[in-house]
């Protein structure tokens, strides 16, 4: 395990040993099997590459209206419970009283990615946003505040948890590629990436 801190974000390096990876995967069997991978829309009319679904109170959601937190899955049912072997993850690096109430769960499959962006559909910018990698490798870049400029970009693996907080909140990310089958957590491969957000 080791921390380094890139552009303001704290990537806690091997976080998570893979048996707790292990662990949070099979809870997350129950998120998933109550709240099925979907594949939103984008404004733009077309469809994200990356599959997705959430837990909490609200989940993300994104059609060609825009994107937005929602209180129900696309089934018209409620999101289920984030479960404690994640709220555990969020405790112990943030030290806050107050929970998120999203974890949004995105599943890379082969050449999915996701384009440099802000995560700014929360009302409270004060809380970090934590995000939890498992499964394949994902090529992670971070840019800046503002759209354009320079980036830098880092392989996550399994285990890793990143921190987005403070003066780095508001700072562009995206995810490149994945290795297809780098890891053997997930049976079919691909990657999770878990984000937690305080939303209201
Ligand atoms: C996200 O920004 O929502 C996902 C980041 C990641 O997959 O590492
Ligand atoms: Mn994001």
């Amino acid at each position: 395990m080791s921390l380094l801190r890139v552009r303001g974000f704290d990537v806690h390096k091997g976080y998570l040993e893979p048996a707790r990876q292990a662990a949070l995967i099979e809870a997350l069997r129950g998120v998933l099997k109550a709240a099925p991978l979907f594949s939103p829309k984008v404004p733009g009319g077309g469809r994200m590459s990356v599959r997705m679904t959430s837990a909490g109170q609200f989940g993300w959601y994104s059609d060609t209206s825009g994107y937005r937190y929602a209180e129900q899955h696309p089934s018209g049912r409620g999101w289920p419970a984030i479960p404690d072997e994640v709220l555990s993850i969020w405790r112990a690096l943030t030290g806050l009283e107050r929970l998120p109430e999203c974890c949004l769960l995105n599943y890379y499959g082969e050449g999915a990615r996701m384009g440099l962006h802000q995560d700014k559909d929360e009302a409270d910018f004060s809380f970090p946003v934590v995000s939890i990698s498992l499964g394949d490798d994902g090529l992670f870049r971070i840019g800046s505040q503002t759209r354009g400029g320079k980036t830098e970009s880092l392989w996550l693996n399994s285990g890793d948890v990143v921190v987005m907080g403070g003066g780095a909140r508001l700072t562009y990310h995206g995810v490149d590629r994945i290795r297809f089958k780098s890891s053997r957590l997930l049976p079919k491969g691909g990657r999770i990436n878990l984000t937690l957000r305080v939303v209201t």
